[in-house]
């Protein structure tokens, strides 16, 4: 019985050993469906012919390969028939196997030569990407490649990444650089979001004022940002893109997140305008009117010369976000309700979508918009791509409609890590659960979102690396994946390639959360790491070095009473995993001191306890990471009492700026001080040097500096700047101030 036991978890051991080395041999992202390795390899010294047989169609992509592995082999040549004697790599196309699918192909190296076989021109494309995965790093190993076979297709269709060119313009030559870099990982889509309310990016010639005054922004400051694609500049990519067999899906908004069409057509609102470019994020009221004929007209116009740019099937309109205020108070939506004999402006929108979708479709395109299409009623043959969760993508599919997942949850790359980090992301499946296997069919895939009210062309590989390599496994690989720590390897093994590609990576993860605890009879600061997952370890220093597995393994609360740098590292088995956290405690006088709050904060921001503002520890840019105190609508007033007379001569009071999240600056701050907490003395006021309009989400320090007077009481007022100004999208709406640490010295 024993030994029965012993052969068996030896013969799983050679198993799991023998998957090891594979995927040490063949690290693949994404993951391949099979790969059998095998002993030795193929090599070539001198020369190697990349052989394509009689389909000339093949030439151009042996010349792709002979490009890219010329820097390997002193001497690459592309014949359409092998010699005898040559060191050989075969492409070959093998239509009779119907396993190929689309886009699968058969990657079979052997000691002497190597046969790439699919069925189509993409299979040998994606073919090509896992073999230049395979090669040696660096060029000067020499052209290597381990034996083996890999047989690979992928699990879904749409494979796609949405770059948000409205927000921030990128060029030309940056959108083929991704191009390139979502075709080595096998991604097959751009979603390229042409107009925002901030920026209309196409030439589209029968309306030059939608380039001419739309592509540009105009700030207070008087700088104009701005820029778009000509009609050329497009053509250019969407070659580009084809010969990479990625399909350029543009996205022209409407009815909503039109404001740039409509500064320079204002004629196509319901209020007549005028209206600027906007340069603030966000959901804005004016859209499109939906009683106006000549509006689709002009839609249609602007998409007739879409459809000659973009041989894309489908066609996406937007659809999200779109206010229905102007639709109510506007004659002409309202008579088109009462016309049409509609329900309200959500069967108007519908309405609208509907009238487009039939154009598209009378034009051989088929619709795509944001899951809000299906309110009112969805369109006949529309796709919807589900982005307020999954829901969209489980009613489109039960309705037999298909559907691109996208959710906020998972698929938001514009989201920092510490919301969205890559293992949440490896967790995706396209697939909603729940939806039943009869539907699954209607799910094409799945498509990352690069929104860039934050993130201008230079911070984008910030964003999406290493998060979409996580995103390509999702789409492509099967759906019994690789654990995380097993996937974490393969991209170990990426990033020097990343790096040779010049892709300026960001962290794959912020997953340790910090949480001060203050005992009032406890003269030292409690810091609580809370590790996002179970399998985490956590190690920390305090000496300002660097975290790493040398440092303190952390086991219960750090114990801190004097002013320390603190830096933290959590790993998952031994590899670090996500970005060092660093932090500082400062000891300072009113340390620890009780502060009475005079208007209450808010229940949903109530920092981390009654010693927020005294604890030491500062908030982070990220206002839900529980160390921020919040006050919506009114004036922030403390009274913090040191316990005895001091001098003081320094105090400081943080406020976080974010008015996307309606958190504001408070135009001034006032400091006080008394000796016996009835009698205060201004001891200054700090006015706010940054304009209102300030769009960058920052912490703002109001620093107080004077001679050093004698003081037990400390007063501090952060007035209220007023409710969301007119030209916010929240106007009228109450706004935050949110506070943190005051420090006095
Ligand atoms: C969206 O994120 N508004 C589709
Ligand atoms: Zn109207």
């Amino acid at each position: 019985m024993s030994s029965v036991l012993w052969l068996s978890s030896c013969a799983t051991e050679k198993v799991v050993q023998k998957e090891k080395m594979t995927a040490e041999k063949f690290p693949i992202i994404p993951k391949p469906l099979k790969v059998e390795s095998g002993e030795g390899s193929f090599t070539a010294d001198e020369s190697i012919v990349i052989v394509y047989g009689q389909a000339d169609s093949l030439k151009q992509l042996a010349e792709y390969l002979q490009e890219k592995i010329q820097p390997y082999v002193p001497e690459v040549s592309v014949f359409a028939e092998k010699k005898a004697g040559q060191k050989a790599l075969l492409l070959n196309i093998d239509s009779a196997d119907k396993e190929y699918g689309a886009e699968g192909y058969r990657l079979a190296i052997t000691e002497k030569s190597i046969t790439l076989s699919a069925a189509r021109r993409a299979g040998l494309f994606y073919g090509i990407q896992s073999l230049l995965q395979v090669l040696p790093e660096s060029e000067k190993a020499g052209f290597r490649l381990p034996v083996g076979t890999v047989f690979d297709r992928p699990r879904f269709k749409w494979r796609g990444m949405l770059l948000d060119c409205g927000r921030h313009f990128m060029k030309k030559d940056f959108v083929k650089r991704y191009i390139d870099l979502l075709a080595g990982i096998k991604m097959n889509r751009l979603h390229w979001h042409l107009t925002e309310d901030q920026g209309w990016r196409i030439e589209i010639k029968k309306y030059p004022r939608l380039t001419e005054i739309g592509a540009w922004r105009k700030y207070e400051d008087g700088t104009v940002y701005g820029g778009f694609y000509t009609q050329d500049d497009i053509r250019e990519v969407v070659a580009y893109a084809k010969s990479r067999f990625v399909t350029v899906v543009p996205e022209i908004e409407m009815p909503g997140h039109s404001t740039a069409a409509l500064a320079a057509y204002p004629q196509f609102s319901c209020t007549g305008g005028p209206f600027e470019v906007s340069t603030l994020w966000g959901v804005h009221k004016d859209i499109y009117c939906a009683g106006n004929d000549s509006v689709f007209t002009f839609l249609q116009d602007v998409l007739d010369e879409v459809i000659d740019l973009f041989p894309s099937k489908y066609i996406h309109i937007g659809g999200d976000e779109a206010p229905k205020a102007r639709w109510r108070e506007c004659g002409k939506c309202q008579q088109r309700i009462k016309d049409e004999g509609l329900a309200d402006e959500h069967e108007l929108q519908s309405y609208f979508i509907r009238r487009i979708g039939k154009y598209l479709n009378s034009r051989g395109k088929r619709l795509i918009g944001w899951d809000e299409i299906l309110e009112g009623g969805l369109a006949p043959d529309a796709t919807v791509q589900s982005w307020r969760g999954v829901d969209g993508a489980l009613a489109a599919a039960r309705s037999g409609h298909d559907a691109i997942v996208s959710p906020t949850t998972h698929a938001y790359f514009d989201y920092k890590v510490y919301k969205l980090d890559m293992r949440k992301v490896y967790e995706f499946d396209p697939v909603p659960e729940g939806l039943e296997p009869e539907f699954e069919k209607h799910i094409l895939g799945g498509e990352c979102n690069v929104w860039t009210e934050r993130i201008p062309q230079e911070k984008v590989d910030y964003m999406v690396f290493p998060r979409i390599l996580a995103m390509s496994e999702n789409l492509w690989s099967a759906k019994e994946k690789d654990s995380f720590a097993a996937f974490l390897k393969r991209v170990d093994l990426r990033y020097p390639a990343l790096k040779n590609m010049g892709v300026t990576w960001g962290p794959e993860a912020s997953p340790v959360r910090i949480q001060p605890e203050l005992k009032s009879d406890e003269p030292a600061l409690l810091l609580n790491l809370i590790a996002g997952y179970d399998d985490l370890e956590i190690y920390y220093s305090t000496d300002g070095q660097k975290a790493d597995k040398n440092a303190k393994r952390y086991e219960h609360p750090l114990r801190l009473t004097q002013s320390s740098q603190i830096s933290i590292q959590s790993f998952l088995g031994d590899r670090a995993y996500g970005e060092t956290g660093q932090l500082s405690f400062n000891r300072h006088l009113a340390f620890g001191k009780e502060v009475q709050i005079v208007n209450a904060n808010s229940d949903r921001y109530p920092g981390s306890g009654e010693y927020t503002l005294t604890d030491g520890i500062h908030g982070t840019q990220n206002f839900r990471d529980g160390l921020w105190l919040g006050f919506q609508g009114e004036d922030f007033e403390a009274v913090i009492d040191l316990q005895q007379e001091t001098g003081v001569s320094k105090i400081s009071v943080n406020f976080l700026n974010n008015i996307h999240s309606w958190l504001f600056l408070p135009p001034q701050v006032e400091f006080y001080l008394s000796t016996d907490g009835e009698n205060f003395q201004p001891a200054a006021r700090i006015r706010n040097d940054l304009p209102l309009k300030t769009t960058d989400d920052l912490i703002k320090t109001f620093r107080a500096q004077f001679p050093a007077l004698q003081a037990r009481y400390v007063k501090i007022v952060g007035k209220y700047g007023g409710d969301c100004p007119s030209w916010h999208p929240g106007y009228g709406g109450k706004s935050w101030l949110f506070v943190d640490e005051i420090v006095v010295e």
